[in-house]
């Protein structure tokens, strides 16, 4: 007893996540307080009955977004996570036409280009940064594209990813009037395409022409939510991609491994999404007294439920702290979430990651560490640390060795 977890600590972004604690939490104090006092659940059970019983436990951003304890956030500032059922269900759908699979199938050849430009730009650099330069682009170049966005708009998701205001909404304090930045320029972008006889975009057209129960979106929901899928979706594909490419960066036996057999890319990123999960913890906030796992809670206790530990849960995995890639269900992990709010941009993250390392594995024959460089843990997603490589492109090491 007497054990604590801080799943915000940003020390782990320099340490590392510290795992063998979270090995013993599972093991004798499964769900533990955290130092801002709410509950942090370790067990994959306890995990998925939470995520899956909406009704008792809420998802609420107003942590994240500088608005915990608020109790009357404006219901046309709730994030879809936060919207109750059923208006839940009815905007999601316009969220899985926007990212279902046919979407992200023609998104493809987009992003092959995407990223064979992005290596195109690093070959020409004597130390490209992983992070900086295939990484971040990526998921920002592709909302954009999806949005029917200007590309150069990439870079301001990208900024206001670092500079914290990305997670702000109108209602967080210290927001100036009109702002957050994202949400003004949505705000822009939907008077543009109400302006147009045919909106050019059919993200916008579906959000536009929707009707709940008679009435249409608001301006102001439909700016909130398109500004959840940028925060939603970029941020968390970076990590998964900085962490696909870092562990390929430092290992050359798994880079060589995977070039001579390409159907080892899906385990690999399936496997990275358990043992790094890019998403660490979500937060709930329990409804009315119940109990999880023996565990007694109170109406209003907040909850941090514990995907990075739930997907390491020995009553759950063999070996689960080992990076393998001959797991039988690769994609038995919850790092895209659980229940009613289960990612809808999964199936387009994880076709994000397959190609980038695709292309990684078809224009380079290797890629190094640089020496003296400290670089930061995986899982480190949130650190935005560089990722500095030696990159040695497809062919060099095949004309070097038949030099003379
Ligand atoms: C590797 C990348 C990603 C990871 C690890 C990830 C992870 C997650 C997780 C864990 C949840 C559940 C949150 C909760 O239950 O509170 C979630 C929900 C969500 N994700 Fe993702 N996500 C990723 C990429 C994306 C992308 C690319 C998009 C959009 C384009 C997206 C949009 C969303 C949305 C809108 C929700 C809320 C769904 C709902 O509440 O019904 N995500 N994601």
């Amino acid at each position: 007893m007497g054990l604590t977890y801080d799943p915000h600590d940003p020390q782990n972004l320099i340490d590392g996540v510290p795992f063998a604690l979270l090995a013993r939490i599972r093991r004798d104090e499964p769900i533990c307080p955290t130092p801002s006092g709410a509950l942090y659940l370790s067990r994959r059970s306890d995990v998925e009955v939470v995520l899956k019983d909406v009704d008792t436990f809420h998802a609420d951003l107003g942590p994240m977004t500088g608005l915990a304890g608020v109790e009357v956030i404006p219901a046309d500032q709730w994030f879809l996570s936060e919207i109750p059922e059923p208006r839940h269900g009815r905007i999601r759908r316009l969220f899985n036409a926007s990212f279902g699979p046919h979407r992200t199938r023609a998104m493809t050849e987009f992003v092959t280009v995407t990223c064979n430009g992005l290596v195109d730009d690093m070959l020409t650099k004597t130390l490209p940064d992983l992070h900086e330069d295939y990484a971040m682009p990526i998921p920002s170049l592709v909302m954009a594209e999806v949005l029917g966005l200007p590309s150069d708009i990439s870079r301001s998701f990208m900024d206001w990813s670092f500079d914290g205001s990305l997670i702000e909404r109108p209602a967080s304090p210290g927001v100036v009037p009109g702002g957050p930045a994202v949400q003004a320029y949505f705000t822009e972008q939907l008077a543009l395409q109400r302006s147009l006889s045919e909106p050019t975009n059919h993200v916008f057209s579906l959000f536009m022409e929707t009707e709940i129960e008679g009435e249409p979106l608001s301006d102001q929901e439909i700016v909130t939510e398109l500004h959840f899928m940028i925060q939603a979706g970029v941020h968390t594909t970076r990590g998964l991609l900085i962490h696909v490419v870092q562990r390929l960066l430092e290992s050359a036996e798994l880079f060589n491994s995977l070039q001579n057999d390409r159907t080892l890319i899906i385990p690999f990123v399936e496997e990275t999404l358990r043992h790094d999960s890019p998403v660490q913890r979500v937060t709930r906030r329990c409804m009315r007294p119940t109990t999880v796992g023996g565990t007694e809670m109170k109406g209003g206790e907040w909850l941090e439920v514990g995907i990075a530990s739930a997907n390491r849960d020995e009553e759950a995995y063999a070996d689960p702290e080992e990076f393998r890639l001959d797991r039988q269900d690769p994609r038995d992990h919850l790092a895209f979430g659980g229940g009613s709010h289960v990612c809808p941009g999964a199936t387009l993250a994880r076709m994000e990651a397959v190609i980038a390392v695709g292309v990684l594995l078809d224009r380079l024959d290797s890629m190094s560490t640089v020496e003296g460089v400290r670089y930061p843990p995986i899982p480190g997603s949130l650190s935005h640390a560089p990722v500095p490589a030696v990159l040695v492109p497809a062919g060099r090491r095949r004309e070097s060795d038949s030099s003379p």
